[in-house]
């Protein structure tokens, strides 16, 4: 699908751009909205996105897909991560790994956040917005911000590219898997347990207050996360799963 981009200066959030031309129903499928900086660039479990203007991507998708929508909004995330992860090691950062499940880091540290949302989804008229965040230029990162967790952006990795040419290999590359992502694509599922490269490793899989031990067997739209427990296999539906770890880490 093809992404068509909207600049903004400062906005608050790209996300709540994207939420109003909703609310409003002047929103389309495929509508970009991009900002220069965030005042109120907000992460997943209430976090704060640091948007300093200039430094990074700060984009959230439109997407109205015909209904009932896909099986599995979770997919929407993979396939998010996957477009980031296309982008970053084409600007050359090979140490790039996806951890589930909206993550992108290299070397233990964040170069890229996803978020996924929606608002009072409605089956006959499904909506989401896709709201990602690429850290491309900073050189350094706010104190407060290291302390949850360390980051990293291209630039620290070694890259330099303009602003204007990763959003156009990330608008590209992201209308690509978000397409795959809605038409229920059972590739993408391969191709994100391939990316998170743990199939077959002993993992942890995170469901709500639980966590459950055994070798991934395998991630896939119907069944979800599949481990081998050792005293058969178990799976958890997409939607529940928070996290999936290499076991002890
Ligand atoms: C996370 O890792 O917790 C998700 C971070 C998502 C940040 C992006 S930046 C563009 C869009 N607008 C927001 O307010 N958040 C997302």
């Amino acid at each position: 699908m093809d992404l068509r981009a909207i600049h903004h200066d400062e906005v608050d959030s790209t996300s709540e751009r994207a939420f109003e031309a909703l609310r409003l129903g002047t929103a389309r499928n495929g509508d970009t909205h991009l900002a220069a900086s965030q005042s109120a660039g907000r992460g997943r479990l209430g976090r704060r996105w640091h948007s300093a203007p200039g430094e990074g991507l700060y984009l959230s998708v439109v997407l109205l897909p015909p209904p009932p929508g896909p099986t599995q909004p979770a997919a929407l995330t993979m396939a998010a991560g996957l477009a980031v992860l296309e982008v970053a090691r084409g600007f050359g950062l090979r140490g790039a790994r996806l951890k589930w499940p909206n993550d992108v880091l290299v070397h233990g540290a964040k170069l890229a956040g996803i978020l996924v949302e929606s608002r009072g989804y409605d089956r006959a008229a499904p909506h989401f917005v896709v709201g990602v965040g690429l850290n491309v230029a900073q050189r350094e990162f706010p104190a407060e911000l290291l302390a949850e967790r360390p980051a990293t952006s291209l630039a620290l990795e070694g890259a330099a590219p303009p602003l204007a040419a990763v959003e156009a290999a990330l608008l590209g590359s992201l209308g690509r898997r978000l397409a795959q992502g809605l038409r229920d694509d059972p590739r993408l599922c391969v191709e994100f347990e391939a990316a998170l490269e743990l199939l077959g490793a002993e993992v942890a899989v995170h469901c709500g207050d639980e966590r459950h031990l055994g070798r991934l067997a395998g991630i896939d739209l119907v069944d979800g996360v599949t481990i081998d427990t050792g005293a058969g296999a178990r799976s958890f539906d997409l939607a529940w799963v928070s996290a999936v770890e290499r076991a002890g880490s």
